[in-house]
């Protein structure tokens, strides 16, 4: 069994309480282009996908109660929720899937603010929330003054961790120089995989990382808009607080 064919990160999802407030960050000062907004009525959401390169970020507000993405926000406020990889037949990569016993949250696919989607039970993917998505029209993406560059991972046991990815999604590592950390390269970004002791001991989805084109120009629209940051000569690394819950760090495209 080779697993669910996984094209690229198609999008990471993150909860915002409102969404015309996390577009003053996303779009206003990041300057990531609005693709899409749409209510998801059977996720209970209002969601938003903005370009980043050849991946997406998607904005998720909960405007129903009881729903997992209004959970999520009761229980850890705004921040990274799950990662959507695009895969050619969700449709088959479910029916291999259930073949194996994975557990999943959705049986058959649905439609998504992109596509048809369905989502993998965090337990079957170490802990994290996995969709995977099938687009109806591969769109072009509107070019983006910033790219997607790496997810961050915190796992208890990074080579148990790498090792369902590759079970599940036929990923292969990259090599990384010794020590614990696990690098998947995925189209133009990668997975990278850390033990919880490099990330404060949290588990998940814990950082972003992003190129920019111009971060200069960049960096003058985070101080005019009061972003709370620290600059390095080559990097910036934006503080939570300024940018929905999400660690973000913005370097610069070479
Ligand atoms: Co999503």
């Amino acid at each position: 069994m080779s697993g669910v064919t996984v094209r690229k990160i198609h999008h990471i999802g993150i909860v915002v309480e409102k969404l015309d407030r996390a577009y003053g960050f996303y779009r206003d000062t990041l300057g990531l282009p609005l693709i899409r907004e749409a209510e998801v009525r059977d996720q209970g959401v209002r969601a938003a996908l903005l370009a980043a390169g050849e991946s997406e970020i998607e904005l998720l507000e909960p405007i129903a109660s009881g729903t997992g993405v209004e959970k999520f926000l009761q229980k850890r406020g705004e921040g990274l929720h799950h990662l959507c990889f695009e895969t050619p037949d969700v449709d088959a990569a479910l029916a291999g899937l259930r073949a194996r016993a994975v557990s999943l949250i959705d049986q058959t696919p649905r439609p998504g603010l992109a596509g048809m989607i369905a989502f993998l039970h965090p337990r079957s993917c170490a802990g994290i929330l996995i969709e995977l998505l099938t687009p109806t029209a591969r769109a072009l993406l509107p070019p983006s003054p910033l790219k997607f560059k790496r997810l961050v991972l915190g796992a208890r046991d990074p080579r148990e961790t790498s090792r369902i990815f590759q079970g599940l999604f036929g990923l292969s590592e990259q090599a990384v120089n010794g020590g614990p950390r696990i690098m998947f390269p995925l189209g133009q970004s990668t997975l990278l995989l850390v033990p919880l002791g490099e990330v404060g001991g949290n588990e998940g989805m814990v950082a972003l990382s992003l190129f920019a084109q111009d971060l200069d120009a960049l960096i003058d629209r985070l101080e005019n808009a009061g972003a709370s940051m620290l600059c390095g000569a080559n990097e910036v690394t934006l503080a939570p607080a300024s940018t929905h819950g999400v660690h973000l760090h913005i370097s610069r495209h070479d």
